[in-house]
């Protein structure tokens, strides 16, 4: 195995931002590692809206650090009462690239999301036939459904009817858990492929109660069994195109994790190459890195890859204990403090 990896430098396919002071303190992680990211829509009150994008687009570029690289790609918060002519011009003048489905109540700021899929028909109908890619958070949220089994519920009842009648659909099953996912997935065809987080990668759900119980390792969709890590961790490394890099990196303040009711999320962010390149290395696939990591999102989003690159070493790396928010609050980065086995030690921008 070699000690140095040249890839072209990637992109992240799913990035929680956030907004504010927030904003400013987690985008520099973001932008030094990756040239581009699909930025979620999920901020209180969602990005809903081609005027709205446009305007959160331009606090993310004045946030970013000076000589950076970057470039944010916009997404649209579907709702019952999104308008397809309306989302069809924000696609066209390029506010938004993609359209995210949050069934409401699934997860952080997901209230205003969609009741029922046949409501947005006529919206998932014009996406078709625009060729606007479908970003979808797949988990039901019926509260007599196991939460472990959200997922594969979602599937079978909404995900695979939703592939029947709309065979030309392009869709993004965000943050793939399951086996289940990304068996569909896999044979599901050229009009679908899914993103996976170096989280899921690299826990299973003993994580969440490891010697107690452990806020940082929830998230949503939550953590599943070993056997769906090792079937994500399979298809990842596969190279197979239907699969890329998405961190769902989601930051929250440590005061809205350790608390009564903790919010669901894990800020990869400051590592998240980093634990790619560990996790492919462990795999003995660091050759199918570039490919997950540059290639395979572009491709699936009819986009050049980028044309710099970035280059890991295997030399250790020291994540943050802390990331300081405001003069009271502070993020923890997922692994935090840890030291991993892959640095970051050239990038060029190009
Ligand atoms: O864990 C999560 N956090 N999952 C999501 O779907 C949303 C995200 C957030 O925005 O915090
Ligand atoms: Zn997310």
């Amino acid at each position: 195995m070699p000690d140095r990896l040249t890839i072209r430098r990637p992109d992240d396919w799913h990035l929680h931002l956030r907004d504010g002071a927030a904003l400013k303190a987690v985008l520099p992680y973001t932008a030094h590692q990756f040239g581009r990211a699909i930025v979620m829509p999920n901020l209180s009150p969602p990005i809903t809206t081609a005027v709205a994008a446009q305007a959160y687009r331009a606090r993310i570029i004045a946030a970013l650090p000076a000589n950076a690289d970057f470039t944010p790609l916009m997404t649209a918060y579907l709702t019952d009462d999104s308008d397809a002519d309306a989302l069809a011009a924000g696609f066209a003048d390029g506010a938004f690239v993609a359209a995210k489905l949050y069934p409401a109540h699934a997860t952080t700021n997901s209230a205003a999301g969609v009741t029922d899929i046949r409501n947005i028909d006529a919206v998932l109908e014009r996406m078709a036939e625009i060729g606007m890619p479908l970003l979808i958070h797949g988990e039901v949220t019926d509260h007599r459904v196991d939460i472990f089994d959200r997922e594969a519920v979602f599937i079978d009842t909404i995900l695979l009817p939703l592939m029947s009648r709309l065979p030309t659909l392009r869709i993004v099953f965000e943050h793939a858990t399951t086996e289940h996912a990304v068996t569909c997935v896999r044979e599901g065809g050229a009009n679908i492929a899914a993103t996976i987080t170096p989280h899921h990668l690299l826990l299973n759900r003993n994580a969440m109660f490891q010697g107690g119980i452990q806020p940082h390792h929830y998230c949503l969709p939550i953590v599943k069994r070993e056997r769906h890590r090792l079937a994500l961790l399979e298809s990842a490394t596969s190279g197979d195109p239907h699969f890329f890099l998405g961190t769902d990196s989601a930051p929250h303040a440590v005061s809205a994790k350790e608390t009564v009711c903790g919010c669901a999320g894990i800020f990869n962010a400051p590592s998240a190459i980093e634990n790619y390149a560990e996790i492919f290395d462990a795999a003995g696939a660091l050759d199918r890195l570039e490919a997950f990591a540059s290639i395979n999102g572009p491709r699936f989003y009819g986009l050049p890859v980028n044309a710099g690159s970035l280059t890991l070493e295997r030399a250790p790396s020291v994540v943050p204990a802390l990331v300081k928010l405001d003069d009271r609050d502070a993020i923890r980065p997922f692994r935090a403090g840890e030291t991993l086995g892959w640095s970051i030690v050239e990038e060029d921008l190009s």
